[in-house]
């Protein structure tokens, strides 16, 4: 039986925001991770890019999902607005490539970001924010541990609907 990985973290790279561009673009995808609602253009993801590989996004760090066979990068997870006096982070994923989700891979990205986030960054907690419709991702993050800790009702207007945030957390 294969041991190998079915993900690892790792960098982003230049070459990858050909792929997230598209990602970003994504009626469905930008919905359920709540980004940015109008276009994304190949500039502007240059440009965000630049941002985060020049070092300048100090309370926020992202990594490539990289399948292990060429590395190439299936999706995205991130810690953003870092607290370094409350030691907290809020978590988000995005599986880009369809063909990747379903199969186990959200799993062993967030727990290889809970390690990080626990044994590199020290931090204490981390959040998660989900919209009322995305089971995927809801039962994703309990089957990491995280609790549900309140709902903020008819919090963002999404699919033409104001849509209840959930709001999940868990202790590392
Ligand atoms: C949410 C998302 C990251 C889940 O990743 P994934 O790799 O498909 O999840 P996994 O295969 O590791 O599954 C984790 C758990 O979620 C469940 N799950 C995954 N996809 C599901 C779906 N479409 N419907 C119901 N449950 C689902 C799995 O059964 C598993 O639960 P279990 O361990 O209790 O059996 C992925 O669907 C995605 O990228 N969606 C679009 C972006 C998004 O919604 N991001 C989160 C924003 S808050």
């Amino acid at each position: 039986m294969s041991t190998a990985p079915l993900v690892f973290l790792r960098p982003l790279e230049d070459d990858d925001r050909f792929r997230t561009t598209a990602w970003r673009n994504d009626p469905e995808t930008r919905d359920a991770m709540m980004s940015y609602r109008l276009p994304v253009t190949a500039a502007m993801e240059a440009r965000w890019f630049r941002s985060v590989l020049d070092g300048k996004r100090q309370d926020e760090v992202h990594f490539a999902l990289a399948e292990p066979v060429h590395g190439a990068c299936v999706g995205l997870t991130s810690l953003r607005e870092i607290d370094q006096f409350s030691s907290t982070a809020w978590v988000s994923i995005l599986i880009g490539d369809r063909a990747f989700r379903h199969s186990g891979l959200g799993k062993v990205a967030l727990e290889q970001l809970m390690a990080y986030a626990k044994d590199t960054l020290a931090l204490r907690k981390l959040g998660a924010r989900i919209l009322d419709f995305n089971a995927a991702s809801q039962r994703l993050f309990q089957a990491v541990g995280f609790q549900p800790e309140g709902r903020l009702k008819e919090q963002v207007f999404v699919k033409g609907a104001f849509h209840d945030l959930l709001l999940y957390g868990r202790f590392l």
